[in-house]
């Protein structure tokens, strides 16, 4: 396995001195700081002299399996010009002799190393777009590393699979573990979906970072009928889907918040409710209503069209 690395990384550096214009903007950035001398002479062989497959507890190879190991990205940390293993573990010149663990970033809670040292490791490179909404997003308020999510030298981060992310999100969001159990819930469990369908791990404007800036948004992200404008629309769905929906789970049918009439009559009063077949009209204590509140039939037996019509006579949501 060493003769492997030791190759590969002669090739490396053959590339690297080929692509010498190239530029070197980490080298640049730390020889500003004064840090070179604090670097390691060979990179990642200098490390893998020690930390290889047989005498770590990690596989060491994984990493060049994984988009970090591309050497013909010279944005990644083994790309042209690269720090490699030292672009995330920091300077390690003095630990390469020291061998102790507090001379380098282990990236672990009790490292020496802060928070926010660790955290601006990573988004020294990964500042872009989809990370705008780190800062002052729950998940940085909440003392969040990207390591907490994130494993680096596994050969397929299981945070990035649909699999994987929810057992990930669920170590520590517990109480949503029971939601997702109930008779009703959206198919994360099942692999088909996952929570950042609807969430943005790496914080949003929105509330509850959701994927888009509103909750009706991110519902017909997906469930595109369900967006109007619509020919006769019900008020509450164009409104907030969450007044009928539980997002995450549910122990009704379509993870209902509750089951009709009664969902149904939180907001409309059966009384005045025009003359229908009504077999039990006047009955003690069902407000001058029909046999279709007793007997327990839903509203959504005649009023099927709970999200709206396009129907031209569609204006009691009946069809
Ligand atoms: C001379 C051998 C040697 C060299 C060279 C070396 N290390 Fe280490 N490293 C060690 C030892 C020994 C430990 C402590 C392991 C322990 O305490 O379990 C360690 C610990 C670590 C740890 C923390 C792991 C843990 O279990 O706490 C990291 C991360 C690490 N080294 C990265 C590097 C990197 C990156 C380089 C190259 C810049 C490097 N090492 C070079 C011997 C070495
Ligand atoms: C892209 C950033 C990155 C690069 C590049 C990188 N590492 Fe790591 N390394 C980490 C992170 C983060 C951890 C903490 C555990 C994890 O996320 O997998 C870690 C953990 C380790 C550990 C401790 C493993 C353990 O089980 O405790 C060692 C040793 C290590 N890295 C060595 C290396 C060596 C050697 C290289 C170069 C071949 C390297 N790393 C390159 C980010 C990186
Ligand atoms: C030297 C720059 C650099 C550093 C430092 C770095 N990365 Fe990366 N990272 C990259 C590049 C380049 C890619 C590949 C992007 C691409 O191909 O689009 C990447 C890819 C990723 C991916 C996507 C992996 C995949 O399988 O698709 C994740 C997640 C990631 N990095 C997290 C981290 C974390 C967490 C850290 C800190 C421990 C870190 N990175 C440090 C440059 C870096
Ligand atoms: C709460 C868990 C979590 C934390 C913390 C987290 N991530 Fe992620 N990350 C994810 C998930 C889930 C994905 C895949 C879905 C997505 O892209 O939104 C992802 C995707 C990525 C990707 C690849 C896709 C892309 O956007 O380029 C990169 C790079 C990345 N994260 C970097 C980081 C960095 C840097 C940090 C720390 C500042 C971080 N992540 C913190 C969960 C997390
Ligand atoms: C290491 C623990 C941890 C992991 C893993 C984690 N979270 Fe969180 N999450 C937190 C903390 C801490 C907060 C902030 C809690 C608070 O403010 O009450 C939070 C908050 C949230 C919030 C609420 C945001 C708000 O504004 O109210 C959402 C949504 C969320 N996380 C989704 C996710 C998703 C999706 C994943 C997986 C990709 C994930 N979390 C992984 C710890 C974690
Ligand atoms: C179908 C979209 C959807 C999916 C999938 C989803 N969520 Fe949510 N989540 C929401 C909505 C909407 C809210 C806001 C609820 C509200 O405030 O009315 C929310 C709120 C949260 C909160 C804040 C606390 C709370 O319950 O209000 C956390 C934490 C959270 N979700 C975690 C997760 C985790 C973990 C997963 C994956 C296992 C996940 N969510 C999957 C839509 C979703
Ligand atoms: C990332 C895509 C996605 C997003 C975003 C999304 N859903 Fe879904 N939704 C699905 C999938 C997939 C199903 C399962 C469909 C199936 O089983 O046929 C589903 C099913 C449902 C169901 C029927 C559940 C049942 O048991 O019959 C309801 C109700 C629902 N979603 C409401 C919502 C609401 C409310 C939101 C916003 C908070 C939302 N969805 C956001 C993908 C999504
Ligand atoms: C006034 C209450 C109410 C509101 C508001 C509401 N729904 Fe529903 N929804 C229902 C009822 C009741 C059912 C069950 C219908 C059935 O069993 O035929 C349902 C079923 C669903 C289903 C599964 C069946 C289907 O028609 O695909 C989805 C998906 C859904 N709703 C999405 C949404 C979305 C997205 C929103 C917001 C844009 C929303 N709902 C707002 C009451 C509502
Ligand atoms: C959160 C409150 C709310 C809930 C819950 C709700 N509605 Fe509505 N509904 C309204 C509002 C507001 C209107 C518009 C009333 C208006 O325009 O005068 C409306 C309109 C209607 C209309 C059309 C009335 C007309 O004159 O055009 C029907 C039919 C209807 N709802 C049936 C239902 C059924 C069936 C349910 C249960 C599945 C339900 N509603 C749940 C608030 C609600
Ligand atoms: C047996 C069929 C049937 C059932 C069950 C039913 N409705 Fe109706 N509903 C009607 C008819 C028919 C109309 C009048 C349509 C018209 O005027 O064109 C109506 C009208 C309405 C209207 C509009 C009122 C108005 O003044 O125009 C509302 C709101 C309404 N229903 C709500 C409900 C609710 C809530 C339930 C369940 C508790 C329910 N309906 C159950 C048949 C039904």
């Amino acid at each position: 396995m060493r003769r492997l690395y030791a190759w590969l990384f002669a090739l490396t550096v053959a590339l690297g001195c080929q692509a010498g214009a190239l530029a070197q903007p980490a080298a640049a950035a730390s020889a500003a700081q004064g840090l070179v001398g604090q670097y390691s002479q060979e990179g990642a062989d200098t490390c893998l002299g020690c930390h290889d497959d047989e005498t770590a507890g990690y596989s060491g190879s994984a990493i060049f399996k994984t988009p970090h190991g591309q050497r013909g990205n010279q944005h990644a940390p083994f790309g042209a010009g690269g720090l490699q293993c030292e672009a995330c573990h920091g300077p390690g010149a003095a630990h390469a002799i020291n061998k102790k663990p507090a001379s380098i970033n282990t990236f672990e809670r009790h490292s020496t190393f802060t928070l926010q040292q660790r955290n601006d490791t990573c988004m020294a490179c990964h500042n872009g777009m989809a990370r705008t909404g780190w800062h002052a997003g729950a998940h940085e308020r909440g003392n969040l590393a990207c390591t907490d999510c994130h494993k680096i030298h596994r050969e397929r981060d299981a945070v990035l699979t649909k699999a994987g992310e929810a057992d990930v999100c669920l170590s520590c969001h517990k109480g949503q573990r029971a939601d997702f159990h109930k008779t009703s819930t959206h198919p994360v469990r099942q692999g088909l979906m996952s929570c950042s369908g609807c969430h943005s791990a790496h914080g949003s404007s929105a509330p509850a970072m959701l994927v888009k800036p509103t909750l009706n948004q991110t519902c017909t992200s997906c469930h595109a009928d369900k967006r109007g404008p619509l020919l006769w629309e019900h008020a509450p769905v164009a409104e907030d889907c969450s007044l009928c929906h539980i997002a995450h789970g549910s122990v009704r049918p379509a993870l209902l918040t509750k089951s009709p009439p009664l969902l149904c009559q939180q907001c409309h009063s059966p009384a005045n409710h025009p003359s229908v077949a009504r077999t039990g009209a006047g009955l003690p204590g069902n407000g001058g209503m029909g046999s279709i509140f007793l007997v327990g039939s839903s509203c959504i037996n005649c009023h099927s069209q709970v999200h709206g019509s396009n129907h031209p006579s569609g204006a009691k949501l009946m069809r």
